[in-house]
């Protein structure tokens, strides 16, 4: 139970790794904030999660003995993490873990040049300064503590190119830059901050993933074609389930980690090891 008596805020919690980090986390004692869009945006090529897809994920928490507090918010609204933050103290009077996870992996599939404003932001607003937003509202919960964990999901396109990719690639390096500069800030009050860097994710339905199916219709090809891609990539053979993301990122959440800060945790069965 690495997370017994903690409280845990999951963003990006609807599906995906995000609610494979919310199981595990109920599963090691946690009580948890889950926060979402749980709707769609207009410059989002594919459906984000829903009301619904949350409250289920709320549900697998609950059956495990958590606590949850639903927290509905778009990452890009500094007044709705803001409400989100605020609401979870009000409940649970502290926040342990930041669990900064919510991502867009498209509009994608373009040169970095045709890429358009609108895109080009979106998905800065969403993998960059959403995180920065949420460090922004936690920090000073943490800081009167003395003692927090913040976990920035990644990827592996936050530590290599990614043909068609530039603005995640962008966001994500910027999010392991954000991971490093943080931990320096918080170290002395005992919070540490580290970018964890998911590889090839297998679409896995217990959580609803699609992640993959998003980057093979950016790149035009079928999910068939995407996983044969990843498989080639990969030196274990296999692609990376959403629960080992979870393993790892709770491990972080937790005091096992205690000496771990500023760093990059990269589970992507060998991927950049190549
Ligand atoms: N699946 C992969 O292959 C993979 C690999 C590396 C990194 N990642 C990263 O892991 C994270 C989770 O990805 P996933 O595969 O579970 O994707 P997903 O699309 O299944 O889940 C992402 C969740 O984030 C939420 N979200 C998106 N925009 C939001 C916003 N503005 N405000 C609040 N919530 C918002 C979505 O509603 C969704 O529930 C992302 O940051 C992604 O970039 C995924």
């Amino acid at each position: 139970m690495a997370l017994r008596e903690k409280t845990v805020v999951i963003t990006g919690a609807a599906r995906g790794i995000g609610r494979a980090c919310a199981v595990r986390a109920a599963d090691e004692g946690a009580d948890l904030v889950l926060v979402d869009i749980g709707g769609d945006l207009p410059e989002v090529p594919y459906p984000l999660g829903s009301a619904d897809q949350l409250e289920r994920t709320a549900r697998l928490c609950r059956e495990r003995g958590a606590s949850v507090l639903v927290a509905p918010a778009d990452v890009r609204s500094s007044a709705a993490v803001s409400a989100a933050v605020t609401a979870a103290v009000d409940r649970f009077g502290r926040i342990d873990a930041l669990i900064n996870n919510a991502g867009v992996g498209a509009p994608s599939g373009r040169p970095a040049h045709e890429v358009t404003e609108e895109e080009w932001r979106v998905m800065l607003e969403v993998n960059l300064s959403g995180p920065w937003r949420l460090i922004t509202a936690v920090a000073p919960v943490m800081l009167a503590q003395r003692a927090g964990s913040i976990v920035n999901v990644a990827s592996t396109a936050g530590l290599v190119g990614y043909r068609h990719f530039a603005g995640y690639v962008a966001s994500k390096h910027g999010l392991v830059g954000l991971s490093k500069a943080a931990a320096l800030d918080y170290a002395p009050a005992n919070i540490r901050v580290n970018a964890l860097c998911p590889g090839p994710v297998r679409d896995d339905p217990a959580v609803d993933g699609q992640m993959t199916a998003v980057v093979a219709d950016a790149l035009g090809i079928s999910y068939e074609e995407q996983e044969a891609v990843y498989l080639e990539s990969v030196a274990t053979g296999s692609l990376v389930d959403p629960a080992d993301v979870a393993g790892a990122a709770v491990w972080l959440a937790g005091d096992d980690s205690r000496m771990v800060t500023g760093t990059v945790v990269t589970v992507d069965a060998g991927f950049t090891a190549r």
